[in-house]
Formats: structure tokens, C-alpha cells, sequence
């Protein structure tokens, strides 16, 4: 089949222009699903030594399989949204059941897998065994919309619908994965977000955007749905050497990792209200010699929340008496390091536990 002008201009900008990234130049599907779920919510910057680490350790689907899962999301510590690391761990579980330990080969036994959405399933289907499925992350929305002037939201249906037909119609069977890496790779090095380099570009003259200059004003996004901001002051309580620590439960954000006493209150709460809050008394309302440091303010973002976070540094005497230990697990300090926890309490201890 004939290639469309554009295919070949990408491929061949590709073919000396590609990133050089420690993921490339493999077919192993297995390693190939690690890279995309990495770089799913992350950078290529930060997620690069997160790769190696997590490879190294686990270098095929059974080594994953059989890790316990406190291993697997403290090896993805300060990756953030850790259901990208528990979907990896079940459905590395999940190949060997179901699929005798091979990662499957099929496009919908690996759309199948828990955490595996069209985007990755194309990404892997299309790089390590060259099914013709295109990969559409937000640098090929971007592109696309550009390149041919969609003024359709690119994230409303039709918008994608339209985007996800022009890429299938420029998608060459020869080099699928090829292709979809190339975009990827346009997308983040030349028409990026904010002042692209259009003239290094090889699609600039193929480029209705760059033609009618609307570059600045493509692609259309719909208006984020308002985060929702959340206080937290959480309460390191040191007692010679020793802290207290919970697991988070449920269904909120953060499952099973562990933090601090946590206070969280529907609006901003200053130290002097905290001392007159129930759940601050309850814990700490019967102890009368304890210093109290801070607040240590941290902003945390998600993609649907805002975290506002004051971290609180209460010191108690040895000998004092309490009960945190019935409600807490009690470690010591130097511990806190083997167990999981949020990026936002890795951040608070970056800067505020011992050396
Ligand atoms: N971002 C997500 N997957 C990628 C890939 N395979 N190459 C470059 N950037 C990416």
C-alpha cells in the first residue's frame, strides 16, 4: 500500500531523530507494557530511572507475579497514582493464570488486563508485534489536531473519533509501533504545547494549522472539571526515636499506603483551632508536655483533587503516657523508609525527617 506524504516524512524525521530512551529497541512486550504504565502519568525524565529500578528487580512477568505488592508499590515510591503499580501487580497475577505466564499476543486478551486501556493496548500490540493499532496519548492529540485543524474538543467523542480515523488512515501496516513512537516523539520534541518548533518540523508544509496559523489556539481542550480541595494536617509524633503510623484504607485516594495521624477538615485549620479539634484532643488532648513545630505547609495535586497539607512536628516526652500505640503503629524512625507512602509524605520527609 502507498504511504501517505506525511507517513513518510515522519518516519524518516524518526528514523534520525528519536529519542534515545531505555525502553527503545526491544520487542519484549512485557517490558514494553512497564515503559507505557510508567510514563502513563510521568515524565520520560523522571520515569527513566523508575524503569531500570523496577526491570532490573522484576525483568519478566513472573518475577512481578510472585513479588508481594508492599515490594512492588515501594519500588513505584514518589511515582505518584499507585493503582498503576497494585493494576501492574494483579495482572502480572492474572498472565500467569490465565495465559501461562506468556504475555498475551492478541490485541483484546491484552486490552483485557487489568489497567490496560485502548492507549496501552495499542502501544504494545502495535511495538512488539506490529499490529496495525494506533497509540493515542495526549502528544498525538495534540499533533493531529494540529496538523489537520480539528476544531472538534479533542477529548469530546467526536473529537477523538475523528483524530483516531486519521491516524488509522496514516498508520503504515509495515512500522506500526514505529509510527506511533514517531508521533509520540514529534508531539513532545518539536509541536509541543507552547511555542512549537515549526521550523524544524518536517510536517510543516503538510500542517493546516501552521498554514492558517491557529498553532497557538490548537488544539481545543475542554475545561478541567473544578479539583477538589481537601486539608489535611497530619501530626509526626516523635517519642525517643519513635513514630506513629497508620495504613490507609478504603476506596479514598492513597490505598494501603501508610502516613501519619491524619486530620482532615473541610476547610483551612490554623494551630490554634486544631488544639480545640475532637480528633486532635482525642489523640493528643490528655498529654500536657509535648512541643509542637510548625506548621510545614505542603500544596499537593491530583488530577481531580488539592491537597493542602500541614504537616505538624510534635515532640513527646519519653516517659509520657498515651494509648497512640492501640490506634497506631508505632516504628521507629528510621524505619519509616520500608514502608509505601504517598509522594506528599515523601516530600514532607525529603525535608524534615533525621539524617
Ligand atoms: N510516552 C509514552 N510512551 C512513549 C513511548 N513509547 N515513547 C515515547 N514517549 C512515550
Amino acid at each position: 500500500m502507498m504511504q501517505h506524504r506525511v507517513t513518510r516524512q515522519l518516519l524518516s524525521w524518526y528514523d534520525e531523530n528519536q529519542r534515545e530512551l531505555p525502553w527503545r529497541g526491544t520487542t519484549d512486550p512485557y517490558l514494553i507494557w512497564v515503559s507505557e504504565i510508567i510514563l502513563q502519568q510521568t515524565r520520560v525524565a523522571q520515569g527513566w530511572d523508575y524503569y531500570v529500578r523496577f526491570t532490573r528487580r522484576f525483568p519478566n512477568v513472573e518475577k512481578l507475579a510472585n513479588a508481594s505488592e508492599e515490594e512492588v508499590l515501594k519500588l513505584w515510591q514518589g511515582l505518584g497514582y499507585y493503582s498503576r503499580a497494585r493494576n501492574l501487580h494483579a495482572a502480572a497475577k492474572d498472565i500467569m493464570n490465565r495465559f501461562n505466564g506468556q504475555f498475551p499476543t492478541r490485541y483484546p486478551d491484552i486490552l483485557s488486563l487489568k489497567g490496560i486501556g485502548e492507549y496501552t493496548a495499542a502501544a504494545i500490540s502495535s511495538i512488539a508485534f506490529n499490529e496495525p493499532h494506533a497509540a493515542i496519548d495526549g502528544n498525538v492529540l495534540r499533533v493531529i489536531a494540529r496538523l489537520f485543524k480539528i476544531e472538534e474538543p479533542v477529548q469530546s467523542t467526536r473529537g477523538k473519533r475523528i483524530i483516531k480515523e486519521l491516524v488509522e488512515a496514516l498508520l503504515p501496516e509495515e512500522r506500526p509501533g514505529t509510527f506511533n513512537q514517531a508521533l509520540m516523539d514529534l508531539g513532545s520534541l518539536l509541536c509541543m504545547p507552547r511555542q512549537p518548533k515549526c521550523d524544524d518540523c518536517p510536517l510543516t508544509d503538510s500542517c493546516m494549522a501552521h498554514a492558517s496559523g491557529r498553532t497557538d489556539e490548537l488544539p481545543i481542550r475542554l475545561k478541567r472539571r473544578k479539583a477538589k480541595k481537601r486539608y489535611f494536617t497530619y501530626l509526626h509524633i516523635q517519642q525517643g526515636g519513635c513514630i506513629y503510623i497508620q495504613q490507609r484504607t478504603g476506596n479514598d485516594i492513597w490505598r494501603n499506603l501508610y502516613e501519619f495521624p491524619l486530620i482532615e477538615t473541610d476547610k483551612p485549620i490554623e494551630l490554634s483551632e486544631l488544639l480545640h479539634n475532637d480528633e486532635y484532643n482525642r489523640l493528643l488532648g490528655e498529654i500536657t508536655s509535648l512541643s509542637i513545630d510548625g506548621p510545614f505547609i505542603y500544596k499537593h495535586l491530583l488530577t481531580h483533587q488539592q491537597i493542602h497539607a500541614n504537616f505538624y512536628r510534635v515532640t513527646l516526652e519519653k516517659g509520657t503516657v498515651h494509648t497512640l500505640q492501640n490506634q497506631y503503629v508505632q516504628i521507629a524512625e528510621e524505619e519509616m523508609k520500608r514502608y509505601p507512602i504517598s509522594r506528599l509524605m515523601h516530600k514532607y520527609l525529603e525535608t524534615n525527617s533525621p539524617k
